[in-house]
């Protein structure tokens, strides 16, 4: 485990000296960005302008979150909203490593064009370690190419700037709690966003149907957690599967898709064992999904899979 102070004080100096003119942030909002942006903000000031993409892809209410959470922190921020460049990016696409590549590209190519307008030459990404373990670096197989490392192209016009590479999930909260990040608890979040949890086509429907089910399932899982009756699990969300299956809607019968539940244990995000959640939890999870989201989500499934054999997200 990282000293916080100590790793912010070598961070600061370390870019400083790596970087002799300007960078644009890759700001998503999640702690490992946020922390990244805020070393960049000490070490280089106004130097340094954050970006925060906003891709269609994202949580209910994360936009004005991560809005309001700039706008108090000081750092030089813009929001850009780019929705539909990446619906266009992922028309068609099912495959997940493709997903990937394809927003990691739009990413970029938004990132370059930020850069060019404010004269920067660096990009600073809060990639951590096991972004690129599983990503396949150090001779180890891909077993997902992060959007953040793989998913980069090869002919990107920006140099990187990683200063969390090194580090690991536990030790970005640490470094979070010490910069004084709020809910440096918040569970993670993955880069693509919501494309990775509608598997098979990501269409601005189907990313909908996933955004009320994730929202669900957090409002249900923190109130559970608040009354504790349960313990907050390291991660929990809903997944849209590629799957069509019949349901009954008063008289009717309706043909809708269906959602898996997933909530885990973990420490790194290396591994990862299924939580054991009441079965009233979980039928209320079941009850409001399929209310809220009436004849279009009519089944609702719990994944009991540890990592591994599976991994965290379905994709
Ligand atoms: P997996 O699904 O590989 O996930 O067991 C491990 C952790 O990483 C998150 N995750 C990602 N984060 N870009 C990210 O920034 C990605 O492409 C990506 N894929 C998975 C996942 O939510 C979990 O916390």
């Amino acid at each position: 485990m990282i000293d916080p102070a100590k790793f912010t004080e070598e961070a600061v100096s370390r870019l400083r000296a790596e970087v002799p003119g300007k960078v644009i942030i890759a700001a998503s909002g999640g702690i490992d960005s946020t922390v990244a942006a805020l070393l960049t903000e000490k070490a280089l000031g106004d130097r340094a302008r954050a970006v925060f993409v906003d891709t269609g892809l994202l949580r209910a209410g994360e936009v004005e979150r991560v809005r309001d959470f700039f706008r108090t922190s000081g750092l030089t921020f813009e929001v850009v909203p780019a929705a539909d460049r990446f619906f266009a990016a992922l028309l068609g696409v099912e495959d997940p490593e493709e997903k990937r590549r394809r927003i990691g590209t739009a990413f970029v190519r938004l990132f370059e064009a930020e850069a060019e307008r404010s004269g920067a030459d660096r990009l600073v990404q809060g990639t951590i370690a096991p972004d690129w373990i599983e990503s396949g670096g150090a001779l180890r197989d891909t077993i997902k190419t992060h959007h953040n490392v793989g998913g980069i192209p090869a002919d990107m016009r920006l140099t990187l700037v990683e200063p969390l590479r090194d580090l690991y999930k536990d030790e970005v909260r640490a470094l979070a709690r010490h910069l004084g990040v709020p809910e440096a608890e918040r569970q993670p979040f993955p880069g693509p966003g919501l494309a990775v949890r509608v598997n098979g086509p990501v269409t601005p429907e189907r990313v909908r149907r996933a955004r009320i089910a994730n929202a669900i399932v957090e409002e249900e899982i923190e109130r559970a957690a608040a009354a504790k009756t349960i313990a907050r699990p390291w991660q929990y969300f809903a997944v849209l599967l590629p799957v069509r299956t019949v349901g009954v809607l008063g008289d009717n019968r309706v043909y809708g898709e269906a959602v898996s539940v997933r909530a885990v244990e973990s420490i790194d995000a290396m591994t990862a064992t299924s939580m054991a959640l009441p079965r009233a939890v979980l039928s209320r999870i079941a009850e409001r999904i399929t209310r809220e989201l009436s004849g279009e989500v009519v089944r609702v499934l719990y994944d009991v899979t540890d990592k591994p054999p599976a991994t965290i997200e379905w994709e």
